[in-house]
């Protein structure tokens, strides 16, 4: 896609100036960014972006450990920290098979409940959270990762107890409980054509039955190889027509040698470390991080031609240091996947994505 990088120096401007005619760009934040323990990397999220995301403190084991105990200390400071900063808010997520506890599915005995204990566990969790963040978190991730690789419906303890209308009923919990709230789908390989046509298939479906999806999330974990450039275009194509838009939701780019074949960000993976797993102990090469920087510039020259349906692109995670790429699918490696590096300057890709931007392409008129 040939974005021809500059070889030398970082261009000025940030990265939610240089794509303010584009999208919203994002990060997903750690507890640290947000509470103030890590004011270096607080003042580089300040400056960078206008949309923020919880990495982990707005999933069910964080917010509703146990049953009716509930602990907001930590979600009300992110998103104290978005209001103040004027940034677009993401709630993530509500229902999900992970990080959730087991006492959700479960009776006192430890036996699985029926369909209307779990749908009065879910309505009960839904409005108490949504609720409480009602026009301050202006979008939700409500139902994350409920599609197989072949696009059938995952069969998570959601769908084996309340079954196939556990989706509908999340919809309409969240939009009872913040009406003006966007909802959205979010999941992991869309970019492969057999799950996308089920996550298609299912936001047809929550839309006859009168839900209003707002956007689809591509989670966005790729590799150096994967999803192409042309995969991605036709993913943001095909969902185009359903009216909804389609954000990058947890953008990193993992460029550490492959420790499995699948392209699945299933997060229950885990793999040995080996040294051949883990070969930039000691810093990237820079011809390695050139070829991130051109990989980065490809993906985004793809989302910025289609800026008028991509609405938001959010990074999982700020600097290196932070990402979840240096303990997964293999604990304990050094990953560079991210535009910021470990010291929080930005690294030559960050500069190949700014120079995707309209902005900095559309020639200034002369005054
Ligand atoms: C999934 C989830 C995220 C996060 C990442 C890995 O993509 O949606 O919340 O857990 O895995 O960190």
């Amino acid at each position: 896609m040939g974005i021809v990088l500059a070889t030398s120096g970082f261009a000025q401007t940030t990265l939610k100036e240089a794509f303010k005619n584009d999208f919203l760009i994002g990060a997903a934040l750690n507890e640290a960014e947000f509470t103030g323990q890590n004011s270096n990397v607080a003042a580089l999220i300040k400056a960078q972006f206008d949309t923020i995301s919880p990495e982990n403190v707005l999933k069910w084991e964080s917010v509703h450990p146990q049953p009716n105990k509930y602990g907001f200390a930590a979600a009300d400071q992110y998103v104290e920290f978005g209001q103040k900063n004027g940034m677009f808010i993401i709630g993530h997520n509500l229902i999900w098979h992970q990080q959730t506890p087991k006492w959700v599915f479960q009776d006192d005995k430890g036996n699985p409940v029926g369909r209307d204990t779990l749908l009065t566990r879910m309505q009960d969790h839904i409005s108490t959270v949504v609720g409480r963040y009602k026009g301050k978190i202006g979008g939700w991730d409500v139902v994350n990762e409920a599609l197989n690789e072949d696009g059938t419906l995952r069969d998570s303890p959601w769908k084996k107890i309340i079954g196939e209308d556990y989706l509908l009923k999340a919809y309409q919990f969240a939009h009872e409980a913040d009406p003006q709230a966007e909802l959205y789908y979010n999941d992991y390989s869309l970019e492969n054509a057999p799950k996308r046509e089920g996550a298609i298939a299912l936001i047809k479906k929550l839309q006859a039955q009168g839900v209003q999806v707002a956007a689809v999330g591509l989670q966005g974990h790729y590799t150096m190889d994967w999803p192409t450039p042309a995969q991605l275009d036709e993913t943001i194509a095909a969902f185009s027509p359903l009216g909804v838009k389609v954000m990058i939701t947890e953008l990193d780019l993992n460029m550490l040698p492959a420790a499995t074949q699948s392209q699945a960000a299933e997060v229950s993976m885990n793999f040995a470390l080996r040294a051949e797993l883990n070969p930039y102990t000691n810093g990237l090469p820079a011809a390695v991080q050139q070829q991130l920087a051109q990989r980065y510039a490809d993906l985004f020259a793809v989302l910025v031609k289609h800026h008028d349906v991509v609405s938001r692109v959010t990074f999982w995670g700020v600097t290196d240091g932070d990402s979840w790429l240096n303990n997964w699918p293999v604990k304990g490696r050094t990953a560079y996947p991210l535009l910021f590096g470990r010291n929080g300057q930005p690294k030559p890709a960050f500069n190949a994505v700014i120079q995707t931007s309209k902005v900095l392409q559309t020639p200034q008129k002369p005054r």
